[in-house]
């Protein structure tokens, strides 16, 4: 633990594994009190448990991203239980590659938790930080937010639409204090993936198409995410960070 962060409170949606649940833990490592949102209340739990058994401090809220009313019970729970909102991890998400996306319900589906529900959180934790002279926001894109994907047009719509958010409310809040940046992961070892990866042959070709031979960690993208909310990343705005082991270097 650190005290970098001390006296800090970050929100991580989608924190009941995966990379949330590394960003909660990495938080809390820097000394953040943390918000864990998911749909998932047992992982969620989960992630708090593994916070406070390392000492830190963290409570779960239930949080349906896509859902406009959940997602302000969310900074308002920041702010009962913690008493502030620095930093958030927009971060829930979805992406089923056995799911036609040209299918209009699962398109819409995955719009409105991969990007609506990005705008919905960005919107509320924004009203919060304003309140305090500002704060730091990170979203979770991909690097399917920045190249095409055959398989997945509205994964890869709503990754591209990160993105541009993320841009946008950069310039918006730009002199209010508050800086908005994205992480755009290549293949991350999380419960997302596990599926694809289970296959040696799938797992193969993730190891062959990224240049660094391997899949990410987790922890790689939380270190990533904890720092740019830090003020070692104080002139960093509007960018989308490309974490991917070389894979979009081609
Ligand atoms: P994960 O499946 O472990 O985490 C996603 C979390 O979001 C889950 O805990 C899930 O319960 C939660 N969630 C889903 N719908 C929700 C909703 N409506 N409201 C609140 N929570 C909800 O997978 P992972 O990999 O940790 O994914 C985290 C983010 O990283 C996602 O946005 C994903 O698209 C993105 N990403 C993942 C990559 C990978 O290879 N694993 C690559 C690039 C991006």
């Amino acid at each position: 633990m650190t005290d970098d962060m001390a006296g800090k409170v970050a929100l991580v949606t989608g924190a009941a594994g995966g990379i949330g649940r590394a960003t909660a833990l990495a938080f809390a490592r820097s000394g953040a009190a943390v918000i864990v949102a998911d749909v998932n209340e047992s992982g969620g739990r989960e992630t708090v448990d593994q916070v406070t058994s390392a000492g830190g401090k963290a409570a779960f809220q239930s949080c349906d991203v896509s859902n406009a009313e959940d997602v302000k019970a969310l900074v308002a729970r920041a702010v009962s239980e913690f008493g502030r909102l620095d930093f958030a991890h927009n971060n829930a998400g979805i992406n089923n590659p056995a799911v036609d996306e040209w299918d209009e319900a699962a398109y819409e589906r995955s719009l409105s938790i991969n990007l609506k529900g990005v705008m919905l959180c960005m919107r509320e934790e924004a009203t919060e930080m304003l309140k305090n002279g500002g704060g730091a926001i990170v979203n979770t894109a991909s690097i399917n937010g920045l190249v095409g994907n055959a398989s997945q047009p509205a994964y890869t719509a709503g990754k591209h639409g990160v993105v541009g958010l993320t841009r946008s409310a950069a310039l918006k809040w730009a002199q209010a204090g508050i800086r908005v940046n994205a992480v755009c992961p290549g293949v991350i070892d999380t419960p997302m993936s596990a599926t694809a990866a289970s296959d040696p042959q799938i797992r193969a070709i993730i190891e062959q198409m990224t240049p660094m031979g391997r899949m990410g960690r987790p922890e790689e993208i939380a270190a990533a995410v904890v720092w740019l909310c830090s003020d070692q990343a104080s002139f960093i705005t509007g960018h989308p960070l490309v974490i991917d082991g070389g894979a979009t270097v081609y």
